[in-house]
């Protein structure tokens, strides 16, 4: 998909379209269309007078005016939101997406004045983003419809008013937008293709295109690097599994190292998890993804940020091969693991990536996984879960989450956890059961890292929906990529 945005301060009144999208807040009608009505043969008014659209969020209403627009389209905000540029977002959203339904080929969205106020920035940087996030859709692997559906191609954003500041929110928004599209497209290949080899083919893409450095390590250079704990995950599997580093360098000091998780499909291996949906572990590298997805956004944007990505990579699989329950592994850290359970394969090769994060001594470390069924039963689907040994990087995650519509709620890590993983023949074993599942994951992790600021993200619960909503297409959600990205941004 490529989607060319553009800011223009064009009133929507006589703004010639296929499609012309006002986003509006729930309650009367906006005195700001007046212009726009009357050329309507106040269409607008009778809609609003009727009843028949108050503006509540995701609520449409698809007219076809005779006048230059070909076709407006009403989308609600709901009441006058606390969070507007969250409340702009979703309505660019359900707009993307109702203009790849109509096939409508390009699209100018509105924001009404009344809403765009304070922060000119941050409502074209959120429109950007919702209109990418809600336009995408995945393909590539159907036979083509017949006659094809023109594809979006094209948006402006009008918006009066909002001059330079307009302008670098909407270039945010298009590198962030792209870097989600990205993470969701990575995401949504499955097993077969996406590979540890293909993650790794895809970080030297993004490398050779970007100028980024990226390494890559084979599994001789796991051996000798000593990094038992993800090999043991990935011996049971006929994939070789890979260990990828990426290297932005837009600023000096230390780096903030982004660690994601990249199992290319998780079975759970000799604990094999039951067939019902097992399909959906092809998800289980959504954290590498997100770390892609932001070196996206890295690569078109050029902020002044040095960043690292690391990406452990391995398919877990069951076979003779396999490593098995009651294994005793050695991992990178020095500490030694009881695997009692194959399923507990993240936290594996994490612990590898966080004790190998030592040698840049990172300013802070943040990974993103989708570690644990648990963290679903706490929070749903609504927000990932935040650990981590510093409140003051947990608290920039928090506001980061809040900027980007990707919320996250904290855990927490107190030491009367540690018991949970507690091991008879090692120095930990690998799995805490059942209770406080999330928390005891974390804490395995912790057990690797180094002296650095350290926060954990459990994205199980958020990576990706079982079904469709107004703004975004079931499926990769491409979470984190907009969260890191904030974070980055809010450090540069
Ligand atoms: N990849 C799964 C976690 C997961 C569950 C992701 C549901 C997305 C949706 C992880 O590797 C796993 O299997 N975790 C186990 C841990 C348990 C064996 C301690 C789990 O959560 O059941
Ligand atoms: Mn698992
Ligand atoms: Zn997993």
């Amino acid at each position: 998909m490529t989607l060319a945005t553009t800011l223009l301060s064009a009133p929507p009144a006589g703004y010639q379209t296929p499609l012309l999208v006002l986003a509006v807040p729930e309650g009367d009608f906006p005195p700001s269309l007046e212009a726009l009505d009357r050329q309507m043969d106040h269409a607008l008014r009778r809609i609003y007078s009727a009843r028949d659209f108050k503006g509540g969020k995701d609520e449409t209403a698809l007219l076809y005016p005779s006048g230059p627009a070909a076709r407006v389209l009403l989308v609600g905000m709901g009441q006058p939101p606390a969070d507007p540029r969250g409340a702009v977002r979703c309505a660019a959203a359900v707009a993307g997406k109702e203009a790849q339904r109509i096939g409508a080929g390009a699209m100018a969205f509105h924001v009404v004045p009344e809403l765009t106020g304070g922060d000119p920035a941050g409502m074209a940087q959120a429109a950007t983003e919702g209109i990418l996030a809600g336009a995408w859709r995945f393909l590539a692997m159907k036979r083509p419809l017949d006659p094809p559906k023109p594809e979006l191609e094209r948006v402006e954003l009008l918006m009066a008013g909002g001059g330079q500041a307009a302008e670098t929110g909407r270039a945010r928004g298009s590198a962030i937008g792209a870097g989600h599209i990205l993470a969701r497209e990575v995401q949504m290949l499955p097993g077969n293709v996406c590979t540890p080899t293909y993650l790794a083919t895809a970080a030297q893409d993004l490398a050779r295109r970007h100028g980024f450095g990226v390494t890559v390590l084979d599994k001789a250079a796991l051996e000798s690097e000593g990094m038992r704990a993800l090999l043991a995950v990935g011996e049971g599997s006929a994939l070789e599994p890979r260990f990828i580093a990426l290297e932005y360098k837009g600023g000096p000091g230390p780096p903030v190292v982004l660690i994601g998780k990249g199992v290319t499909f998780d079975s759970g291996g000799i604990s094999i998890k039951p067939a019902e949906r097992m399909e959906d572990m092809k998800y289980d590298m959504s954290g590498a993804a997100a770390v892609l997805g932001t070196f996206e956004m890295l690569g078109r944007l050029k902020p002044k940020v040095h960043v690292v990505g690391l990406i452990p990579s391995a398919e877990n699989m069951p076979s003779g091969t396999a490593f098995r329950p009651g294994d005793v592994v050695k991992a990178h850290s020095g500490r030694t693991i009881e695997v009692v359970n194959t399923d507990a394969e993240g936290r594996l090769l994490l612990a590898d990536a966080l004790s190998y994060a030592k040698r840049y001594g990172p300013a802070c470390v943040v990974d993103a996984a989708t570690l644990t069924g648990a963290v679903i039963i706490g929070l749903g689907h609504c927000a990932s879960a935040v650990l981590g040994t510093d409140d003051a990087l947990i608290g920039e995650l928090r506001r980061a989450g809040e900027r980007a519509g990707e919320r996250v709620w904290e855990l927490p890590l107190w030491d009367d956890y540690r018991e949970l993983i507690k091991s008879d023949i090692a120095d930990m074993k690998n799995s805490g059961g059942r209770p406080a599942g999330t928390i005891s994951a974390a804490w395995f992790l912790k057990e690797h890292i180094g002296e650095y600021p350290w926060a954990h993200l459990d994205i199980a619960g958020t990576a990706y929906a079982a079904s469709d909503t107004a703004a975004m297409a079931k499926g990769p959600t491409g979470v984190g990529v907009r969260l890191f990205s904030e974070f980055l941004l809010g450090r540069s």
